[in-house]
């Protein structure tokens, strides 16, 4: 019996932490990449360059690992299905996986359990669009139902002369999802893991702030939000997971309103951008709870290890060589943590990451934004 192989499709920098997660386990990473120097694959040594759409080399790179996960979601369902077929252990499974490729798929299952997601309709034409727009109220918020990441894929159309934008190169198959608008006051990320033998834990609900589509700061736990408020948002992750037979991370995106309650914005099953605070910021990491799932080996305890946790995203600036920003930050910070992902600095790209710890909340922030903003730029 040698060490289990866990094979990733997808080698971004989701794929980078959890190998960095597997090592202390023995647990080997092969990867299915698709470039020579994408992020994980600088780093993992059973590395397999190919197209994740092409059933051919997906088989092949599936067959020979024990279990196959995920460094994002646009793996083909069906192919999926195939390796199923074919006895590969596919985790998450792709009838959990298709309610975080598809959202028409994820709003329509959610609504079926009476959970709070807003208003919505599958639109066919723009025409329908204003349509819906009219009986909801403007603005409203139109997606593709697969494909998009990162606020790429998502409108707010605030009136019958943006409705045509949403249609424009829509791909086979994709369909527009309509919503309600949310006039949400912030975002809310509920993480919960799940392994096959059903042990579930979840993490302390974080607060994440989004620019132009990305994540750029969460902070651990969300400030603010009451016990009883924390707990709900932790146990609709965890019966999401349960419904969904979820395997490994599932990311519960919320919005939270001027009352304090949460609509579901989207699910994510796999190592989520809001959960990097707890390779830090927590007693066992959102990457190793994962692999740990996906193995269905003993969960780690999801607690944070200070009152509060910042994660401030470095994204691509003024600065090039990010190493060369690293001497200041370090030694500015001796108690900052810095992830880089070994991507090209282009403009807006996330880099890297900056974790804080600590007591007093405004410092914490203070440091993460600080460390963050100097990688970026310098000064
Ligand atoms: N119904 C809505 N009402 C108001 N704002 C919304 C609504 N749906 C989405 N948004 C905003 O748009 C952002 C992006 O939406 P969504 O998460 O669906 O897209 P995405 O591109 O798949 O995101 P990700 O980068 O998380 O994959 C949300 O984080 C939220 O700020
Ligand atoms: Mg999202």
């Amino acid at each position: 019996m040698g060490a289990p192989v866990v094979g990733i499709i997808g080698g971004g920098q989701l794929a980078r932490m959890m190998h960095a997660a597997g090592i202390g386990l023995g647990i080997k990473v092969a990867l299915l990449a698709e470039g020579p120097d994408v992020s994980a694959a600088q780093v993992v040594h059973d590395v397999t360059v190919g197209d994740y759409t092409d059933p051919a080399t997906v088989i092949a790179f599936a067959e020979r690992c024990d279990v196959v996960t995920f460094d994002h979601e646009h793996v083909p369902t069906d192919l999926l299905h195939a390796l199923q077929e074919r006895g590969v252990l596919v985790r998450p499974g792709p009838e959990a996986l298709v309610h975080a490729q598809d959202k028409v798929v994820m709003r329509r299952r959610l609504a079926s359990y009476g959970l709070p997601v807003p208003t919505f309709a599958v639109v066919a034409s723009p025409e329908e669009l204003v349509a819906f727009a009219d009986g909801t109220g403007w603005p409203v918020i139109a997606k593709t139902s697969r494909g998009g990441y990162d606020g790429k894929g998502v409108w707010k159309v605030d009136d019958p002369t943006g409705a045509g934008e949403p249609f424009r190169n829509l791909a086979p198959g994709v369909e527009v999802l309509a919503e309600e608008y949310v006039p949400f006051v912030r975002e809310l990320s509920a993480l919960a893991v799940r392994s096959p033998s059903g042990q579930a834990v979840a993490y302390p609900v974080s607060e994440s702030v989004q620019q132009d589509g990305i994540c750029v700061e969460t902070t651990t736990p969300a400030p603010g939000l009451t016990m009883e408020q924390a707990t709900a948002c932790q146990r609709l992750a965890l019966e999401i997971a349960q419904d969904l037979d979820v395997v490994g991370v599932l990311a519960v995106e919320l919005m939270q309103r001027a009352d304090s309650s949460v609509v579901v914005n989207e699910l994510a099953m796999r190592p989520h951008n809001t959960g990097h605070w707890s390779i830090d910021g927590a007693l066992t990491s959102q990457f190793e709870n994962h692999l740990r799932a996906v193995l269905d080996l003993p969960l780690g305890d999801p607690r944070a290890r200070a009152p509060w946790t910042v994660m401030h995203n470095v994204l691509g600036g003024d600065r090039t060589d990010l190493v060369d920003g690293l001497r200041h930050v370090l030694a500015r910070d001796p108690g900052l943590k810095v992830q880089l992902y070994g991507k090209g600095v282009v403009a807006g790209r996330k880099v890297g990451h900056v974790t804080a710890v600590g007591d007093d909340l405004d410092e914490v922030l203070r440091r993460a934004r600080h460390g963050a903003a100097e990688l970026r730029s310098g000064s």
